[in-house]
């Protein structure tokens, strides 16, 4: 499985691909609103630093909105994904993209049903939000795990994000219920290298080391 980080944070983007593990990074309207910046200045400087996909949502609602919007988030950077709500006509938006070469991200997807739309529409990845399922009391990584089946069984290359992500347990769940990619907060990467035994261990380790005579 691979990892994205989910921030349109320039300094935990960059502190994350400094570990060599950052295939790609996911960003939307939230995210983007919380850093203050202009949207296109961010994108610049993302895809300079990271080489994977970078998604970047539309705001607009109608098709030919989209279209538009996409088609100039596209023109930033090759490895710009653009983002699309799952709506119908972000379905029609996915088309077109798919016909021009654009890759896309299809966001919001909270059933089976979706998803594979989608993926018929010509979406690059899907992405499920495990975390907002969980919180009305569904449980997200069911839908992965149906979403991976489905598209197992049906020879689907669309690739599933597992978005959402509130803890390190999400992770690994999205891993082995058939996710290819996770996109993460920057806090919950950092929590999934942490473990108090390694702490100890490494203390341990110290302390034996520096009673060496
Ligand atoms: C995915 O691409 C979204 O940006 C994200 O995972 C949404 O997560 P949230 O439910 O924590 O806002």
């Amino acid at each position: 499985m691979k990892f994205f980080i989910d921030t349109a944070n320039i300094e935990e983007i960059r502190e994350a691909n400094a570990l060599g593990v950052l295939d790609g990074v996911t960003t939307n309207p939230s995210l983007v609103a919380k850093e203050g910046v202009s949207f296109h200045d961010r994108l610049r400087e993302i895809t300079s630093e990271v080489s994977g996909s970078v998604s970047a949502e539309v705001i607009a609602e109608d098709a030919e909105g989209m279209i538009r919007e996409g088609k100039e988030l596209a023109a930033i950077a090759p490895n710009i994904t653009v983002k699309v709500p799952m709506t119908l006509e972000g379905l029609k938006a996915v088309k077109t993209f798919s016909d021009l070469n654009i890759k896309t991200n299809v966001t919001l997807i909270f059933n089976a049903n979706q998803a594979l739309l989608a993926a018929r529409a010509g979406a690059t990845y899907v992405s499920p939000f495990l975390g907002r399922l969980d919180d009305i009391g569904h449980n997200g990584i069911d839908l992965i795990e149906t979403i991976a089946d489905i598209f197992n069984k049906h020879e689907i290359h669309t690739e599933i994000i597992a978005a959402s992500i509130r803890h390190p347990l999400h992770v690994v769940d999205a891993a082995k219920n058939g996710a290819h990619i996770a996109t993460i907060p920057f806090k919950v990467l950092q929590q999934l290298v942490a473990h108090p035994l390694t702490d100890q261990g490494i203390e341990k380790f110290l302390a034996d080391w520096n009673k060496q005579k």
